[in-house]
């Protein structure tokens, strides 16, 4: 804990996160993230790593005089010239690190455990000379001997460190382990200790959370759990089971985490698994009618904590496994109130599709839920669509022009994109952006007849900031003409909800 009680959070999702293979951001996109870490309420940010690369520094300076709450910090190893090199970038905290273990020291490092003392504890002098924070790592501690592990950070203790971290470098370690590390660090040394532990063996939570019970009163966390190999501790889950489940407090805006989750992984590329705690695509979704029945009586059911403390909504999703309850739900978000005898219809057409193994997605439901029901009554729409155009061909780029009508007001734009359709759902969200905010979620396209004429049918999924989700369909001969049909269908959905609800 720090001084007024909080569990602090040290995140390193812009550096141990960055160095998930495949991953390298730009100066720019770091300093994004960065921000939203700092909206988050992380106490600090390792914001990079600068001796790696001249892009690294320029990150690293961009995001030191951002001007953010969060201390910035940026590693360094127990070597002059990376300190130096961090201490040009402008950084209130340095993390400095040496391994301790014998096989990093024995095949990596070649020098003995001496040497790599006193070069802790030189770094960690020369850091303090400068005025700055200085945190200590013992690079693989868990693999290292327990007594010189005592030695190296009762050393960097006495050289005037602020705080010393223990990493499970390649994720060995179990929490009972961890706990009894910590316990034995903190016998020895009188200062903050901090867990840093990686999830080869998928216990980087569990380790953290029995670092913490044990005593240590910070973590080293990435947002969704990314990191070298399989990853380090995830943010959002440790966070969450401190606050719910261990009765402790961090200074994290939670409320915050799924949209912080979702840049990262839109900016680093990284999809995250649709099954993950907390930000997973699954977290708060419920197909079985067992579980719709129960959710839709009281959430507390089937769910440990309101989907809004994370700044999610929860879903239903209809399948083989669906009952009455939640597929009727699932329709009166899409405006759609059917009757009891045509639920009935719908609950066995979708039990059919699921049982051929397919997914209903929202907007399958809304296929079926059209051709049960009779046709759901049109409101006045918002936004029209008035031309359309698109250029395609070899050799060109494709591109679309549309002219939309948007509470009597004439827009007009145009976008390229990697074929007509794209071109025309870019042109559409450029227009509508600024205004709703809605994003195409899942596009869905078939031929209903057979020939180069064959009708197409699309169906799409689309949402909002606030997680609004509508599902729209549209049928033609002209593929372009009813993807637009259906994304102008989609946003006009949202958009007579969010005007309905203001009512
Ligand atoms: O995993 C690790 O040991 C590290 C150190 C730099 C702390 O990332
Ligand atoms: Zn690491």
């Amino acid at each position: 804990m720090s001084q007024d009680g909080f569990i602090r959070i040290f995140d390193t999702t812009l550096r141990d996160g960055e160095q998930t293979p495949g991953v390298s951001l730009t100066p720019q996109q770091k300093l994004e993230i960065a921000k939203q870490l700092d909206k988050l309420g992380v106490d600090t940010i390792e914001a990079g790593f600068p001796i790696t690369s001249s892009g690294e520094v320029e990150s690293v300076k961009l995001i030191a005089k951002a001007g953010l709450n969060a201390e910035i910090c940026g590693l360094a190893r127990v070597e002059k010239k990376d300190i130096d090199l961090a201490i040009d970038c402008g950084v209130s905290c340095i993390h400095t690190f040496i391994a301790t273990s014998d096989t990093h020291l024995q095949y990596k490092l070649k020098i003995t455990r001496e040497e790599a003392l006193q070069k802790a504890v030189e770094a960690v002098e020369y850091i303090k000379s400068h005025g700055l924070t200085v945190e200590f790592s013992a690079e693989d501690a868990t693999r290292s001997d327990p007594e010189f592990l005592i030695k190296i950070f009762k050393a960097v203790v006495d050289a005037g460190v602020d705080r010393i971290d223990i990493p499970d470098t390649v994720g060995i370690a179990t929490p009972a382990k961890i706990a009894e590390l910590v316990k034995l660090v903190k016998a020895h040394c009188n200062i903050p200790i901090s867990l840093h532990c990686h999830n080869d063996f998928g216990l980087a939570v569990a380790n953290t959370l029995a670092g913490i019970e044990a005593g240590a009163t910070q973590a080293h966390l990435t947002i969704n759990g990314i990191g070298e190999r399989a990853g380090n501790a995830a943010l959002e889950e440790v966070v969450m089971a401190l606050h719910c489940l261990y009765g402790k407090k961090t200074k994290i805006n939670t409320k915050l985490i799924y949209e912080t989750s979702r840049m990262v992984s839109r900016i680093m590329g990284i999809v995250v698994q649709p099954n993950k705690a907390i930000v997973g695509e699954n977290a708060f979704g419920h197909e079985s009618g067992i579980h719709t029945h129960g959710v839709l009586s009281h959430p507390l059911t089937y769910e440990p904590f309101d989907p809004a403390l994370v700044g999610r909504r929860r879903w239903l999703q209809a399948g083989k496994h669906a009952g009455t309850h939640g597929i009727r739900a699932q329709l009166e978000e899409l405006g759609i109130y059917p009757t009891d005898e045509q639920i009935k219809e719908i609950v066995r057409k979708v039990k059919e599709l699921g049982d051929k193994g397919k997914r209903v997605s929202d907007a399958d439901l809304l296929a079926i839920a059209s051709t049960t029901c009779e046709k759901v009554k049109e409101e006045e729409r918002i936004v029209k669509l008035l031309d359309l155009g698109v250029i395609t061909g070899i050799n060109v780029v494709p591109t679309a022009s549309v002219k939309l009508e948007i509470d009597g007001k004439i827009y007009v734009t145009a976008e390229t994109g990697v074929g007509p359709v794209d071109s025309a759902m870019k042109a559409i969200q450029k227009i509508t952006d600024n205004l709703a905010n809605i994003r195409l979620k899942e596009y869905r396209l078939e031929a209903i007849t057979g020939g180069s004429d064959a009708l197409a049918d699309v169906l799409i999924k689309v949402e909002d900031k606030d997680g609004n989700i509508a599902a729209a369909r549209a049928t033609g001969e002209d593929i372009v003409v009813a993807s637009v049909d259906a994304m102008i269908e989609g946003i006009n959905k949202i958009l007579l909800r969010r005007r309905l609800t203001k009512l």
